[in-house]
């Protein structure tokens, strides 16, 4: 789908590893070289033509992005560096303010680095108490775990909606309901799942999202923080100087602005953010659902075709997106990722960023395939052959 988009393609590359960054189509490089030849220039601080057209332009894609994820206002939209920013700027400003010694907050072990190292600052810092929900057999996140694992002292769930190693889907919507009828606040790591389905915050009522455009054909270091408007009026900027102040003096007074300037101190990646504007348009006029549709389609193909292979363990069959973790009888992992790439199949090899979900699968290392919706079925079909290589072993030693 869409193939004749992405330049890379057309070197005959088969790109598997969606899930740490995606492939981009030209109308971003052509949106950026736009920018950088045409109107290359600061937004938000010149009174210069060049200047406005960049901050249109800039500000557009904030709107784009409303209308993605369904936001109510704008200003609940800033734009940071990626998810991990984001997820940083949010407990750092918000979080560590709002929870004080001994109050819980539930995580997964299947969580990435980006969702567990704050909140870990934070149990040092101010002593709260970071809590594990169990999963299931499968490694999934069920409501009823969840309300195993909350106290009287629970005050956040912090959950990735779909997990970037097991890619399971985590039943968000019931979590939320139930999380807010006990005053509890909810962030969602939506860095593997915005890329891939409709999320809507409105519908599922999130109070903090966070997500990056590398990951959705958009340009690396451009992430995003939404929150609802009450809770991030709030918030702390952990980024001081030029952009996000109204005022200050030599006497040390000081007033930051609103939201979102006073996320957003410093020059920001314009060209990054306008670029994501042009990729945006570019994916709604694809469609989710589409998107969605095509990635299952190809999982379920991918899965069904590596059962061929009697060595091959498939450790997460049952999950419902594009990511698929495998290991090879005999093959360290990342041997079995460099075997493909000799192949020209890119791969992903590791403990993917997520080091304790060693804990729920039993295994340390193991090959990622993620997809995307430009991924072919023989794509899938040419990754089976070279994995059934009956020199596999020779080649790797
Ligand atoms: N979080 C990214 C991944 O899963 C980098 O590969």
């Amino acid at each position: 789908m869409n193939r004749e988009d992405f330049e890379i393609l057309g070197t005959g590359i088969i790109y598997f590893d969606n899930g740490a960054t995606t492939l981009k189509p030209k109308v971003l490089a052509e949106a950026t070289s736009d920018y950088y030849n045409y109107y290359s220039s600061n937004a938000h601080r010149g009174d210069y033509t060049l200047s406005i057209k960049a901050s249109e332009e800039y500000e557009n894609t904030r709107q784009l992005v409303k209308t993605l994820i369904n936001a109510k206002e704008v200003n609940e939209i800033a734009f940071t560096s990626g998810s991990t920013d984001s997820l940083n700027k949010i407990i750092f400003g918000f979080f560590k303010d709002y929870l004080t010694t001994n109050d819980e907050v539930l995580i997964t072990k299947t969580e990435h680095a980006a969702n567990v190292l704050p909140w870990f600052e934070l149990k040092d810092q101010i002593g709260i108490k970071v809590k594990y929900i169990s999963l299931t057999e499968d490694h999934k996140v069920t409501l009823e775990n969840v309300i195993n694992a909350i106290t009287p002292n629970t005050k956040v769930i912090s959950l990735a909606h779909i997990t970037n190693v097991v890619g399971d889907i985590r039943p968000i919507k019931e979590i939320i309901k139930y999380a807010h009828k006990h005053n509890i606040l909810v962030l969602i790591d939506g860095a593997q799942s915005v890329p891939h389905m409709k999320v809507d915050v409105q519908d599922l009522d999130i109070d903090f999202l966070v997500f990056s455009a590398h990951k959705m054909c958009g340009p690396t270091g451009v992430g995003i923080i939404y929150g609802k408007k009450e809770l991030l009026k709030d918030i702390k900027p952990i980024i001081f100087g030029g952009g996000m102040n109204a005022e200050f003096d030599s006497s040390f007074h000081k007033v930051y602005k609103e939201m979102p300037e006073r996320l957003e101190g410093g020059t920001p990646n314009v060209a990054g953010v306008i670029g994501f504007g042009y990729v945006l348009k570019y994916l709604q006029n694809i469609g989710f659902d589409k998107i969605h549709e095509k990635e299952l389609e190809l999982k379920n193909y991918l899965i069904s075709r590596l059962k061929e292979i009697s060595q091959i363990t498939i450790y997460n069959e049952f999950s419902e997106s594009g990511v698929v973790i495998i290991n090879y009888d005999g093959i360290f992992a990342q041997d079995l990722s460099i075997y493909l790439d000799k192949y020209n199949i890119c791969t992903r090899a590791g403990n993917h960023c997520a080091k304790m979900t060693k804990d729920e699968l039993h295994i340390k290392n193991t090959c990622r395939i993620s997809l995307y919706f430009y991924n072919t079925k023989e794509e899938i079909d040419r990754l089976i052959e070279v994995l059934k290589n009956p020199n596999i072993k020779n080649e790797i030693i």
